[in-house]
């Protein structure tokens, strides 16, 4: 069966991006595609250092989420990345542990479905939009589309 493995980047469980994600994952479950979706936006996830200490150990130096998630990606087919906006991006902390997730991970990405849902109360939807799907264009990773903007409005849920 095929797997796809959520990351909510946002620090609300029960948030707006939250709400995006849990409508995929009905639509994935009616299509017979097993789902598990992970919260990182409450975890404490540093940035990235750039010590390429990776290279060499096949993960990440700092053993946190990166590390925990790294072989549930890798067993993925697919992979969906839910972020805020916050000043126009996703926010920091998916930003930190996606950097982080992509460049420490020595196996191959290539072939895994990428796709991205963003949520914002006015502005700055499309930009984020773009900044995670460079994530799976770079990584050799086809990107999902839509029928419509993946993306919602909205302060609460
Ligand atoms: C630090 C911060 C920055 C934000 N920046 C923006 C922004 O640039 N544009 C916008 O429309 N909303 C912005 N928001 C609002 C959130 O993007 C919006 O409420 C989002 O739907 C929250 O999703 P969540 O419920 O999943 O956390 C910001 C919120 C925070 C906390």
């Amino acid at each position: 069966m095929a797997k796809v493995l959520l990351i909510n980047g946002s620090p609300h469980a029960k948030g707006c991006t939250a709400l995006a994600l849990e409508e995929m994952i009905r639509v994935f479950q009616e299509e017979g595609i097993e789902t598990q979706l992970i919260h990182v936006g409450n975890k404490d996830i540093r940035g990235c250092v750039s010590c390429n200490a990776c290279s060499k150990r096949g993960k990440c130096v700092f053993d946190d989420a990166v590390n925990e998630i790294a072989p549930l990606f890798e067993a993925a087919d697919g992979l969906v990345v839910g972020s805020p906006v916050y000043y126009g991006s996703p926010n920091g902390t998916l930003l930190s542990f996606l950097d982080r997730l992509f460049y420490s991970t020595p196996f191959s990405k290539h072939m895994k479905v990428g796709a991205a849902v963003v949520s914002c109360r006015r502005g700055g939807n499309t930009a984020s939009f773009d900044v995670l799907n460079k994530y799976f264009t770079i990584s050799g990773m086809p990107v999902a589309s839509s029928t419509y903007w993946n993306q919602v409005h909205g302060f609460t849920a």
